[in-house]
């Protein structure tokens, strides 16, 4: 597949057929996706592949919790665990198992379950010491992950990355056995998609591009119509 369409096409996959995945292609979508950049290339990913049914039962519980806390969230109209204007969870009612979620229900069918840890002490985190959350350090991880993705597109799978289970990282963490200073970044969700969505909903350039700086003038200057 060209490069161009894989970029613009790939979108969120959470439904499987039975298919499998045998461990050589999996390797071979690691072995593609290992390519990804880093910070100082320090590459500070692991892998677990978790083929275990109760570990993956265990994980999708601990996940449980969080998507039913995103769903009341959600419901309310705010961003669900934004570290801006964050009104406090006790004042959301949560109601467990409210919103079925397939990923979680369907874990121990899913061809593939991948989670990934960044090792902290590799990382650079440029922005640690400012007064807000710090955010780039996840740019030594996500795309790699992002490359897993692409990777398996490219052998007609289809995936999703997700992080709730990073909510909850004290269990999932041990569930895990999650290295002393790594965080657990994502949960990788692999295999042949009942249905690849192509047309993606994706808002137009000129919504978040402006010249020399963030309160500049709008670029391009002229809007392209064209576009779709
Ligand atoms: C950093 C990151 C975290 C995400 N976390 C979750 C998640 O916890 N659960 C989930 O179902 N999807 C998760 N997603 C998938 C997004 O919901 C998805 O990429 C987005 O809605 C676009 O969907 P589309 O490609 O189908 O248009 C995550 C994606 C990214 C990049």
């Amino acid at each position: 597949m060209d490069l161009r369409d894989g970029i613009r096409t790939t979108g969120a996959v959470r439904g499987f057929t039975e298919q499998t995945v045998d461990d050589s292609t999996l390797y071979e979508i690691l072995d593609d996706a290992r390519f990804a950049p880093s910070g100082g290339n320090r590459q500070p990913w692991r892998v677990a592949v978790v083929q275990d049914l109760t570990l993956r039962r265990n994980l999708a519980d601990a996940m449980q919790t969080v998507w039913d806390e995103y769903v009341a969230v959600s419901q309310t109209g705010r961003t669900p665990f934004t570290v801006v204007d964050a009104a406090p969870y006790e004042l959301v009612s949560v109601k467990p198992g409210n919103v079925p979620n397939d990923l979680l229900d369907k874990i121990e069918s899913v061809p593939v379950v991948l989670a990934i840890s960044a090792n902290l002490g590799s990382i650079a985190m440029m922005d640690k010491d400012l007064a807000r959350p710090t955010i780039t350090g996840g740019a030594s991880i996500y795309p790699f992950c992002w490359s897993i993705i692409l990777a398996a597109r490219s052998r007609g799978l289809g995936g999703v990355i997700t992080t709730f289970a990073s909510r909850v990282e004290p269990i999932t963490g041990d569930l895990l056995g999650l290295a002393k200073n790594d965080a657990l970044a994502a949960t990788i969700f692999l295999g042949h998609p009942i249905k690849q969505l192509s047309k993606l909903k994706r808002s137009a350039v000129e919504t978040f591009t402006t010249l020399n700086r963030f309160d500049g003038p709008s670029f391009p200057s002229e809007p392209n119509n064209d576009r779709p």
